[in-house]
């Protein structure tokens, strides 16, 4: 229940930032989601904004409260507001709780500016070493041995038993480390690896971290 509370103070500061005419995108999860009804409620007061979404999760939740979508383009966007399962002192992120971890990912980059909203729960010292990755379903054992190459356990996401499909179609693993000393280091190895997709680190994207804490009060945090 705070934590709910958290979320929802960081999603309404989020949803305050947005201007009219912009391009926004809309993040994954129950964080975004309050960024998502805030946005709402403003459009409904007279915000124009275009939006783009993140993920078929996000597609169902926007058209369920009829918010017009587009799709990404060459343009990019002005603001994506998305959620995080980590985030450090340094504002690097670990995302893919959802498995949505690669249209976040495109989203963020194409941004002029990023915010991610939490509540306090979410924020550490050092980012904790669970890694999920999106991987291509050909030759993927070959994969997970490349991946496990770099000192961590992966195990495939499955739902039902049966292994989970991204909305690209595409398979979820899950990273374990023991600890994550070099997330920079891990990035550029994970980057190297044929038939993958892409990892959940996100790092050095963050333009403004908003953490919402179970008083109803948000602390505003820029990269240092
Ligand atoms: C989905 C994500 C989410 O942003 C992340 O899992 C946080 O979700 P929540 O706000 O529900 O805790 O990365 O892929």
């Amino acid at each position: 229940m705070d934590a709910e509370t958290g979320k929802r103070a960081a999603g309404e500061a989020a949803a305050a930032l947005v201007e009219d005419g912009m391009r926004v995108g809309l993040g994954t999860g129950t964080t975004a989601r309050w960024f998502v009804l805030a946005l709402v409620e403003r459009a409904h007061a007279g915000l124009r904004v275009a939006c783009v979404a993140t993920s078929e999760a996000t597609v169902r939740l926007a058209e369920e409260l009829g918010i017009w979508l587009e799709p990404l383009d060459r343009r990019g966007i002005d603001i994506a507001v998305d959620g995080a399962d980590a985030v450090d002192a340094d504002l690097r992120l670990i995302k893919g709780g959802g498995g949505a971890l690669v249209r976040e990912k495109i989203v963020a980059a194409a941004a002029r500016s990023f915010v991610v909203v939490v509540d306090d729960s979410k924020v550490c010292s050092a980012l904790p070493g669970s890694v999920p990755v999106e991987l291509v379903p050909f030759g993927v054992d070959r994969t997970l041995a490349l991946l496990e190459s770099t000192g961590g356990a992966y195990t495939l996401r499955t739902v039902n038993g049966a292994a989970l499909l991204s909305d690209n179609s595409n398979l979820i693993a899950d990273g374990h480390y023991e600890s994550l000393d070099d997330p920079e280091g891990l990035a550029a190895r994970l980057d190297a690896i044929p038939g993958l997709v892409g990892h959940g680190l996100f790092l050095g994207m963050t333009d403004l971290l908003l953490v919402g804490h179970p008083d109803g009060g948000v602390e505003r945090r820029s990269p240092r």
